[in-house]
């Protein structure tokens, strides 16, 4: 098991190994007192991984409860908040109470975020089941819920108090959730470390466990000096900002991590071509995605994914932030102005 300590406004453990969902109920016993804990998870994980960690919760004290909702982004939403809070308040639920999120990105948004505001804030306790969640949503503090313009554009930062990663739950993952934490790996590894953009693209031959948690100590670092994303967190953003447009242009039927491997490729090709990165970078980047079984290209139309760029809720007056990889392990932010976005896509496409 390996124990990575975050230190931001709040500072927290994440924990990665096998197993961690029996000792969840003594661990999380060890920071909170034994009051109620309210379980929030999706209908595919619940019935996989419900039962172990209540048992676990109950066995080390706590009243167990749970909410339950359906799978999938198009739940994201303030009307599960809404239900959500209702059953809190309904259960009398008091700050020294606490809430688990069980399940993937989309839990761990909206269970931090239903605990950022009940009561004007409560403690919560992620135990990420996705691979994209146990390297990325669930340390950070991000939380947020999708308004019908858009994305997580209503949110709060609050930090988890914990950070329980169980690596049996990724094993009954789909190929497609796999390479969608695939992609965030990557992207790791392009901002800044050589040896892990190796490893990942190389991972069924090296330890889930040591990557993962290279992954968040990479995060921890970029986050406890930014937590609330006003300069270098925005490192982070790397292959989003034209990844969330070639999501968009889908209607949200590519995933995530599918859209960032996409918008990843064609940054890198646009920096090579515009004379930034080293020659050849990008067709290193564009192996690893593909070695992962993730895509490099999109059929979509330069000016739509323009557009959609555009009006990501990350562009402020005349200029947007690009992130550019000028090598694998090397990746700045830059900015250009918005009229100069089509041309970057262009390039890049
Ligand atoms: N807060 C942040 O910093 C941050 C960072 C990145 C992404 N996100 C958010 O995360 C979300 C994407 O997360 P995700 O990819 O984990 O999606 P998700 O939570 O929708 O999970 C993907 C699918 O896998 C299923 N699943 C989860 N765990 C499983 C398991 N162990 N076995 C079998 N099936 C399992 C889920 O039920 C779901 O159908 C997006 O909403 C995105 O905005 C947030
Ligand atoms: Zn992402």
């Amino acid at each position: 098991m390996q124990i990575i300590k975050v230190n931001t406004s709040t500072s927290y453990e994440v924990h990665i190994g096998k197993g961690l969902l029996e000792s969840a109920g003594e661990k999380i016993a060890a920071l909170f007192p034994r009051n109620r804990a309210m379980i929030v998870s999706d209908d595919i994980v619940f019935p996989l991984y419900g039962e172990k960690l209540t048992k676990s919760l109950e066995d080390a004290g706590f009243a167990c409860s749970n909410f339950v909702f359906e799978n999938g982004e198009e739940r994201k939403r303030i009307s599960t908040i809404e239900a959500l809070l209702e059953q809190m308040a309904e259960a009398h639920f008091t700050r020294s109470d606490i809430i688990v999120a069980l399940g993937g990105g989309v839990v761990g948004d909206m269970a931090g975020f239903a605990a950022a505001i009940f009561l004007r804030g409560i403690s919560y306790v992620q135990v990420p089941t996705t691979l994209l969640a146990a390297v990325d949503s669930s340390v950070g503090g991000k939380t947020a819920v999708d308004l019908s313009r858009g994305k997580n554009l209503c949110g709060a930062f609050w930090q988890p108090r914990l950070v329980l990663c169980d690596t049996d739950t990724l094993d009954t993952l789909k190929e497609v959730n796999v390479q969608d934490g695939l992609a965030e790996m990557l992207k790791y590894g392009v901002i800044c470390d050589r040896d892990l953009f190796d490893k990942v693209k190389n991972y069924k031959n090296n330890d889930m466990e040591a990557l993962i948690a290279r992954c968040v100590e990479i995060k921890r670092d970029i986050v406890s000096g930014d937590e609330f994303d006003r300069g270098q967190r925005m490192l982070l953003n790397l292959g989003h900002t034209i990844g969330h447009a070639v999501e968009a242009a889908s209607e949200f039927t590519l995933t995530h991590g599918h859209g960032v491997a996409t918008g990843l490729a064609i940054i890198a090709r646009a920096a090579e071509k515009k004379g930034m990165a080293r020659v050849g970078m990008a067709k290193e980047i564009e192996d690893a995605l593909i070695s992962c079984g993730l895509p490099t290209k999109t059929d979509y139309d330069t000016d739509m994914l323009a557009t959609l760029t555009l009006s990501d809720k990350k562009s402020s007056g005349d200029s947007i932030s690009l992130i550019i990889p000028l090598e694998i392990g090397n990746t700045v932010i830059h900015k250009v102005l918005r009229t100069e976005v089509k041309d970057f896509i262009e390039a890049g496409k």
